[in-house]
C-alpha cells in the first residue's frame, strides 16, 4: 500500500495508470499469478511453519512462472512478500524466527511482476483455531473489500469506494486505517490515484475505463492509528489490537469493473461470505483460468 505523507497530494504528482487495450492481457497475466500465489500459500498455511517458509514458497513459485517479486528490494524491503500477523497492519517482514501458531491471523501480500506489469493482492488467513471475534473481523474485512469493488464503474469516484468500505465497517465497531491506501498500479508498482478506504460519495478522482488500481482495506478491531516498528517497515496498531486486510487489483471497464487478482476459489469464498456480486463486476482471474491444478499450463 502507499504510505501517505502529510501535506502532499500524491494523486496530483504522479500519473494515473490507464492501460492501452493491448496491455490489458498483460495485467491479467500478472493478476492471475498473484491469485495463484495466494492460492498456493493458502493450501500450505498451518501452525508450525515460519513466515520465512511462506516467503520461500512465494519466491519459488514466482521464479517458476518466470516472474519477479516486486517487493524484494523495493525501497530496500528484504523479502518476496509481506507477512503481517495479528496486530501487524501491513509490511510485516518474513522471518525464520516467527512460527505460525494456532489462533493467529496472517495477511500475506504478494506482487509478482509479469512482463513488466504488476499484480498486487493479499488475503488474511486463519491459522488453526481462531477465536470468533478475530474470525468475524477477517470475514467482515473481506466483505468490505468487495463492497469497495462493487462501487467501481466509469464515472464513480475514489470517494465512492472509500465510502462503501467505511460505511460498512464503522457501524460494526471497526476502524479504518488511514495511513495506508490503495494505489494506481500497472507498469509502476505504486502510482496515482491514492485509493483511501474511507471517504465521501462523489469526492476525489473520477474513475474511467482502463484505469488499474488496488483496493486493500486494513480494518482494525480497536484504534485506527498505526506505529512503524524500528525495522522501518512493520506497521502495527497503536493499541496492538488485531488488524485484517484483503487486497485485489482491479481494472475499470466500460460497464463496471474487472477483478484481476481473483483466486481459483473466489466464487466459493464470495458465496460463503454471503456476497452476491453485481453483474457489472467481472471476476477476471476466475473467468480466465481453470482450477489451480491446471493454472500452470494456462499462461
Ligand atoms: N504489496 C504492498 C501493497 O499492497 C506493498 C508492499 S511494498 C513492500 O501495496 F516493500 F513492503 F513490499
Ligand atoms: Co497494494
Ligand atoms: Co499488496
Amino acid at each position: 500500500m502507499t504510505r501517505r505523507k502529510r501535506n502532499r497530494h500524491s494523486s496530483g504528482e504522479r500519473a494515473v495508470s490507464v492501460l492501452q487495450s493491448h496491455e490489458i492481457g498483460q495485467m491479467r497475466s500478472a493478476g492471475r499469478l498473484a491469485g495463484e500465489l495466494l492460492d498456493h500459500v493458502e493450501r500450505e498455511i498451518r501452525p508450525g511453519i515460519t513466515t520465512a517458509d511462506i516467503d520461500a514458497m512465494v519466491h519459488k513459485l514466482t521464479a517458476e512462472r518466470d516472474a519477479v517479486s516486486a517487493p524484494l528490494g523495493y525501497h530496500g524491503f528484504p523479502a518476496h512478500c509481506c507477512t503481517s500477523i495479528n496486530e501487524v497492519v501491513c509490511h510485516g517482514i518474513p522471518s525464520p524466527r516467527r512460527r505460525l501458531e494456532s489462533g493467529d491471523i496472517i495477511n500475506v501480500d504478494v506482487t509478482p511482476i509479469v512482463d513488466g506489469f504488476h499484480g498486487d493482492a493479499s488475503r488474511t488467513f486463519l491459522v488453526g483455531d481462531v477465536n470468533p471475534i478475530a474470525r468475524r473481523l477477517v470475514e467482515d474485512t473481506y466483505v468490505s473489500l468487495w463492497l469497495g469493488i462493487a462501487a467501481v464503474r466509469p464515472g464513480a469516484t475514489v470517494g465512492d469506494i472509500g465510502y462503501a468500505i467505511q460505511s460498512f465497517v464503522e457501524p460494526r465497531g471497526y476502524a479504518v486505517v488511514r495511513q495506508f491506501s490503495g494505489h494506481g498500479i500497472g507498469r509502476i508498482f505504486h502510482t496515482a490515484p491514492a485509493v483511501m478506504h474511507y471517504g465521501r460519495r462523489g469526492e476525489g478522482m473520477a474513475l474511467r475505463p482502463g484505469m488499474t488500481f488496488t483496493i486493500e482495506p486494513m480494518i482494525n478491531l480497536g484504534d485506527w492509528r498505526c506505529d512503524v516498528l524500528d525495522d522501518g517497515w512493520t506497521a502495527v496498531t497503536v493499541d496492538r489490537a488485531l488488524s485484517a486486510q484483503f487486497e485485489h487489483t482491479v481494472l475499470v471497464t466500460e460497464r463496471g469493473v474487472e477483478v484481476l487478482t481473483a483466486g481459483a476459489c473466489e466464487l466459493e469464498r464470495l458465496a460463503a461470505a454471503g456476497i452476491s456480486v453485481p453483474e457489472m463486476v467481472r471476476i477476471g482471474g476466475l473467468a480466465m483460468s481453470p482450477p489451480p491444478a491446471k493454472v500452470a499450463s494456462a499462461s
